[in-house]
């Protein structure tokens, strides 16, 4: 018996699948910032691959690269074996983009998703200080293996864990309580000797919380955790997965606040045009590893490494940082403008090319009607936050203005419907 197309997904594949649920259409193609479904309808692109298509579907520049190594037999997979695609790629990110910005770290080749990177990362700090409990903020969204997702807060993903997730102790996000010191309160959780908390390997942070609801950290803050890592010899891991890659305008997050981690975690984007790719950057002194200590197969994707250095060429190429920039300014500006005008209830906020739109003020499960409604107009938009209640804007960065101001368009036009009909 011949199964339907259509049918093919629930019959066969698991009832974990997930996106598409809130976006219910099968994809063929994709170009920039636009995808189309097997009907050919056209849909603009808010999601972004959760951050992972940073440089827009289908980049023509990464893609002509990623053919011509194809073409000419380049190798595919090589383990952690040396590769000349592999030198190029560590070469280019060493002298362009490190070294430029007065940043030392060795780079390593974990699994090749995001998790991946954040669980070495979790491995090392408690191999170079000795200590099995980390600190991470409420709010975050670290990954899904079990390391990462006892760091991880949301109460549905933690669930599915099986086992206790231990070994973190969660400090409340800087923005939570407005008459907390969340430094100080870590400091408390050192000093007093019936906290019941034990000193931790190293504090794990996003720079923007991202999952959690579009949280920028303040600068002051972010700097005030560094300090607060030194002083205590804690390790200050930065978790780059979602907003690095010049989501937020710098390449990396964590320039915004002039700060240097000790270890940061990078993937999505990273790998050019959507191919799974992971790094883990650790200052040297921190560099402890046995040699073979955290194996895995997949760790020498050279596509992905040949995708990944074009990536940078090709951001530096057109400044993707000065856009980026820019286009956060017209978001911002727009937002403002418009959300005033339909009401004052609604909270925005973000950075770049990351901005969340909060309608916690609202009924519960009105910003997945405003993201239903946004679809049925040709544009997909995922939800992050709390009860899922933030819708989150996430365009390419390579979005040209008239792109955005459609895309920015369908969304005020679908939040108007929505909120008149509640
Ligand atoms: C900040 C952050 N860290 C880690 C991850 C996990 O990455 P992956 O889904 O590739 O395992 C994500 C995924 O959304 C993320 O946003």
């Amino acid at each position: 018996m011949l199964i339907k197309e259509k049918d093919v997904f629930e019959t066969y594949e698991s009832e974990v699948r997930s996106y598409c649920r809130k976006f219910p259409a099968e994809w063929e193609k994709a170009k920039g910032v636009y995808i189309y479904d097997t009907n050919g309808k056209e849909y603009l692109d808010f999601f972004c691959g959760a951050g992972a298509l940073n440089y827009g579907h289908n980049n023509p520049y990464i893609k002509e690269k990623v053919i011509s190594y194809l073409q000419n037999d380049g190798i595919t997979h090589a383990m952690d074996m040396f590769t000349k695609a592999k030198c190029e790629f560590i070469t280019y990110m060493e002298e362009n983009i490190l070294k430029v910005r007065g940043l030392d770290y060795k780079i390593m080749f974990p699994g090749p998703t995001g998790t991946n990177s954040v669980e070495a990362a979790l491995k090392l700090a408690r191999k170079v200080k000795g200590r099995s409990n980390v600190f991470a903020l409420m709010g975050c969204f670290h990954g899904m293996s079990l390391g990462t997702l006892a760091l991880t807060t949301e109460k549905m993903a933690r669930g599915g864990a099986g086992v206790s997730l231990e070994n973190v102790t969660h400090i409340p996000a800087p923005y939570m309580f407005d008459n907390l010191d969340t430094i100080e309160f870590m400091q408390k959780l050192l000093d007093d000797d019936h906290s019941g908390v034990e000193k931790p390997a190293a504090l794990v942070l996003e720079t923007v919380q991202a999952e959690g609801g579009i949280y920028p950290l303040d600068t002051d803050w972010l700097k005030r955790a560094r300090d607060f890592c030194s002083k205590n010899d804690i390790l200050l891991i930065c978790d780059e997965i979602q907003v690095g890659c010049a989501r937020t305008g710098s390449f990396f997050s964590f320039e915004r606040a002039g700060i240097k981690p000790d270890i940061f975690c990078m993937s999505k984007s990273i790998g050019g045009m959507g191919f799974p790719f992971a790094l883990t950057f650790i200052k040297p002194e921190y560099d402890v590893w046995k040699p073979g200590e955290h194996n895995g197969t997949f760790r020498g994707f050279q596509p992905a490494m040949v995708a990944a250095k074009a990536g940078l060429e090709f951001m530096l190429k057109n400044q993707l940082e000065k856009e980026v920039e820019k286009k956060g300014k017209i978001i911002n500006d727009f937002l403002k403008k418009e959300l005033n005008i339909i009401s004052k209830r609604i909270d925005y906020r973000g950075v770049g090319l990351i901005w969340g739109i909060d309608f916690n003020n609202f009924p519960d499960g009105t910003a997945l009607k405003c993201s239903k409604e946004c679809f049925d107009n040709g544009l997909i938009i995922e939800l992050a936050g709390r009860k899922d209640c933030v819708l989150k804007l996430m365009p390419p960065l390579t979005i040209n203005s008239d792109e955005l101001f459609k895309g920015l368009n369908i969304i005020i036009n679908s939040i108007k419907k929505i909120l008149k009909e509640l």
